[in-house]
């Protein structure tokens, strides 16, 4: 009889929880953990620590971990262009009591980037739940937002110059998300 350790090793592959964002650059970042940490001081909720703080472009969850430079791969064949994006805007959606940074006009050339790389990951075989939704672009500040009629901060003008998105394996522990950058990807030209 195998040991149990075993046992657990051919039953349940060895998976890695992954997803594909835009990583702020610092200043922006920075600003961002500010408007997160004053919110979730009025309103409650856990502010998203600064140095997770992204723009998810595909989640995809579980991968077997074999299966990672093949996904690696497949972003790599993205063609997209890099562009600017500017966060002008916060919100507070009531349905899961998340505070977020979003942009008045969200770049083309972004919806261009999600849609090519949800296109090329369906086409390798990766079937993830962002798929089937519409893509909503956004920065998670707060998660689990108590008060949901807490005034807004007024918009500020957060330039982000988009250059490259990165593949990121999430840990989950009681103390929240940490992440790992396991691999960045450019986005070409100027737009
Ligand atoms: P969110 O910011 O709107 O919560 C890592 O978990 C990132 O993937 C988060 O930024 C999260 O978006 C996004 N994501 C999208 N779908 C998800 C899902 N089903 N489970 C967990 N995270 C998801």
């Amino acid at each position: 009889m195998p040991a149990e350790g075993a046992k657990q090793r051919t039953e349940r592959p060895a998976t890695a929880r992954v997803f594909f964002a835009l990583w702020p650059p610092p200043d922006v970042a920075q600003q961002l953990s500010a408007v997160a940490n004053s919110f979730a001081n009025s309103a409650g909720g856990r502010a998203t620590r600064q140095e997770t703080i992204h723009l998810t472009l595909a989640f995809i969850g579980d991968v077997p971990l074999e299966r990672l430079p093949d996904l690696q791969r497949t972003a790599r064949e993205v063609r997209a262009e890099a562009f600017d994006l500017t966060l002008d805007q916060f919100g507070l959606w009531h349905h899961n009591r998340v505070f977020w940074a979003g942009c008045s006009v969200v770049p083309p050339p972004l919806f261009e980037l999600a849609r090519a790389l949800s296109g090329a990951l369906q086409a390798a075989g990766f079937d993830f739940a962002d798929a089937r939704r519409n893509f909503t672009p956004h920065v998670t500040l707060v998660r689990k937002v108590k008060v949901l009629g807490a005034p807004l901060p007024p918009g500020q003008t957060l330039p982000w110059r988009c250059t490259k998105f990165v593949l990121v394996r999430s840990q989950l522990s009681a103390s929240g998300a940490s992440y790992q950058t396991l691999a960045e990807f450019s986005l070409s030209g100027r737009s």
